[in-house]
């Protein structure tokens, strides 16, 4: 091909590709474009290939009339592009219409589970009367858990509760009371007031109101002069701070190995106002705790000598309360994880 040839082909390339160029609306179109006229097998780029046929003086002015074309090319393709991109967004702001009227949508928000807030409630009642929470183990030796609490091997108060035992010598704490000897060690002689909250297990048939495992608050106060009437005192005021000013509290005689003597405390039934209905049972009044002067003996094993020291300790269940508090028909629910009911509180 001559020289001259070249050159008027590469004109015609240039118009050819400025003008198709015109007609392409969209991305796809332009990406073909693309490689039909500046690809690596577009004619302005397989032109160099035949400069062998044009004459010397020609042949400069042939490889830059094809870098002339090539840059032209470019160029409109580049101006085409943005052109695309504006006309699509323009597009898609003219068809997305948005709304601003509609109302916003709620981000669900999680929440505490409801014995962790029925606990935190118990925790902020028993810390204003000045109470400290001390964290004891899940897993105890049976000295923990029954030995030091007074209830030696064989005794027969053991069927009291109905325990998970992990080896010949370990169990699963039945309660929190084996909390008191650990808190007692650690602080004797100095006087103590501390709530020891946790999960206690028990290997018992599964019912609306017992579960194999819940949570036991235990409370306990070790000092000079402690005396009933001081344990009277904390457990109405946090009575009253748990189900209302006007709640009627009462002590009934019981027995725990580990208080002497020991008591229940009983709220009046908030659901009748003591008439007797379906959740107290006709009683009139609901069972919300034992309690008791700490037993000497146990006092000693935990370090502080009964002729000097005096204390009471009372066990109470969170859940067992929550029940009540909010008329919750079964127990199982706690930890049944079912949101339907989770979501309520
Ligand atoms: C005790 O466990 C004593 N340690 C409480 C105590 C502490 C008395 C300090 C004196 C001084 P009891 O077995 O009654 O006592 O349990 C205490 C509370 O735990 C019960 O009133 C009840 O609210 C709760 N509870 C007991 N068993 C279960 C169960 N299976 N499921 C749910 N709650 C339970």
């Amino acid at each position: 091909m001559a020289g001259e040839e070249i050159l008027t082909q590469l004109e015609e390339i240039q118009q050819k590709g400025l003008q198709q160029l015109q007609g392409v609306q969209d991305e796809e179109s332009l990406q073909s474009w693309r490689s039909e006229f500046l690809g690596r097998k577009a004619p302005v780029m397989t032109v160099f290939s035949k400069m062998g046929e044009a004459s010397k003086e020609l042949r400069p002015l042939i490889g830059q009339k094809a870098n002339e074309v090539k840059a032209a090319l470019e160029k409109a393709l580049e101006v085409r592009t943005n052109i695309i991109k504006q006309s699509a967004l323009e597009r898609s702001l003219r068809e997305e219409k948005l709304d601003v009227t509609l109302p916003g949508r709620r981000s669900a928000v999680g929440r505490l589970h409801p014995s962790t807030r029925n606990l935190r409630n118990i925790y902020s009642i028993f810390a204003e009367m000045g109470f400290q929470v001390y964290i004891s183990p899940d897993v105890e030796t049976d000295d923990y858990n029954f030995g030091l609490l007074n209830i030696p091997k064989h005794h027969p108060a053991r069927d009291m509760w109905d325990t998970f035992w992990t080896t010949d010598d370990l169990v699963l704490r039945t309660h929190t009371s084996p909390g008191q000897i650990h808190s007692m060690r650690e602080n004797a002689p100095d006087p103590i007031r501390f709530i020891l909250p946790g999960m206690c297990y028990r290997y018992e048939q599964v019912t609306a109101r017992h579960e194999i495992q819940f949570n036991q608050v235990e409370a306990i106060v070790v000092g000079r002069n402690i005396t009933f009437a001081d344990m009277k005192g904390t457990l109405n005021t946090f009575a009253r701070r748990m189900f209302g000013e006007n709640a009627r509290t009462r002590l009934r005689p019981s027995y725990f190995p580990f208080t002497e003597p020991s008591a229940e405390m009983d709220v009046e039934c908030f659901v009748c106002g003591g008439k007797g209905c379906q959740i107290c049972k006709g009683a009139g009044w609901l069972e919300i705790m034992g309690c008791g002067m700490i037993n000497p003996i146990v006092l000693q094993n935990g370090g502080y000598d009964p002729a000097v020291y005096s204390g009471f300790a009372a066990g109470l269940g969170p859940e067992r309360i929550a029940l009540l508090r909010y008329r919750i028909d079964d127990i199982r629910n706690f930890w049944a994880n079912d949101v339907r009911f989770l979501e309520q509180f």
